[in-house]
């Protein structure tokens, strides 16, 4: 795991705009794994600045988002098929044929199975963006007695919903259950770009860089993995 240090968030998301770009112009058919949340939200908008400026073409890129919340439709303004309608896919060049969301609808297996499937159709995931939530997931991954190995259903843990609250009307509107790649998914991409900024991700850090390797800090997994690269801000780097 490689870590590197920065004053801010800004420059955190200026960092990780430059290498997922440098990604698809050296490797312009790439696979890119994406997240939601807060984070990743100035890298994307780096991004689009790179795509408007001609510096990256995405014509040939292939995504797949790391999760969806169950039971919302992909309008809803809450959902990440919106989210990265709204804030990254509608501003650059990406075939919307390339565009992997798990469904947040339908069977739960067969949405499971099927995300499973294509990613594998693809040739896997060659670059993994990922945030970290303040109890140590990633993606929808919750702390828990085992390391899910693959895309599956979770239901979200009282501090996950209280995170999540403040994009709903109310606690009682966060949905309940989402579909989530699993740590195994995650941990099969090539390479993983983990961001995180601000003092409320101090010790999901620490745990993940220092502590125990344990499914009760999913982050820490990504210690087995042989390519991960970590960007932070001083304030989610201050107790390394
Ligand atoms: P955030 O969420 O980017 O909104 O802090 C990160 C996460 O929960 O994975």
């Amino acid at each position: 795991m490689e870590l590197h240090i920065y004053k801010d968030a800004q420059a955190v998301s200026t960092a990780a705009a430059t290498l997922i770009a440098a990604r698809v112009i050296g490797q312009p058919d790439c696979v890119l794994g994406l997240a939601t949340g807060s984070t990743p939200l100035a890298t994307y908008r780096r991004l689009i600045e790179l795509y408007r400026s001609g510096v990256v073409d995405f014509s040939r890129v292939t995504t797949f988002n790391l999760d969806e919340y169950r039971g919302l439709e992909s309008a809803h303004p809450q959902s990440y098929h919106h989210f990265m309608q709204e804030n990254l896919f509608r501003h650059v060049n990406v075939d919307r044929e390339r565009i992997h969301i798990p469904s947040g609808n339908g069977d739960e297996d067969a949405v499971c199975r099927t995300y499973e499937e294509q990613l594998a159709q693809a040739g896997g995931i060659d670059l993994q963006l990922l945030g970290i939530g303040r109890n140590g997931h990633i993606a929808f991954n919750e702390p828990a007695d085992h390391f899910p190995a693959a895309t599956h259903i979770v239901e979200l843990t009282a501090s996950t919903i209280e995170a999540n609250r403040r994009f709903f009307d109310s606690a009682e509107a966060v949905p309940r259950r989402a579909v989530t790649m699993g740590v195994g998914t995650i941990l099969r991409a090539r390479a993983i770009l983990l961001l995180a900024a601000g003092a409320d991700k101090a010790d999901a850090i620490h745990a993940m860089v220092h502590g125990e390797i344990t499914p009760r800090c999913p982050a820490s997994a990504l210690r087995l993995h042989p390519n991960t690269v970590v960007l932070l801000d001083e304030a989610a780097a201050a107790r390394l």
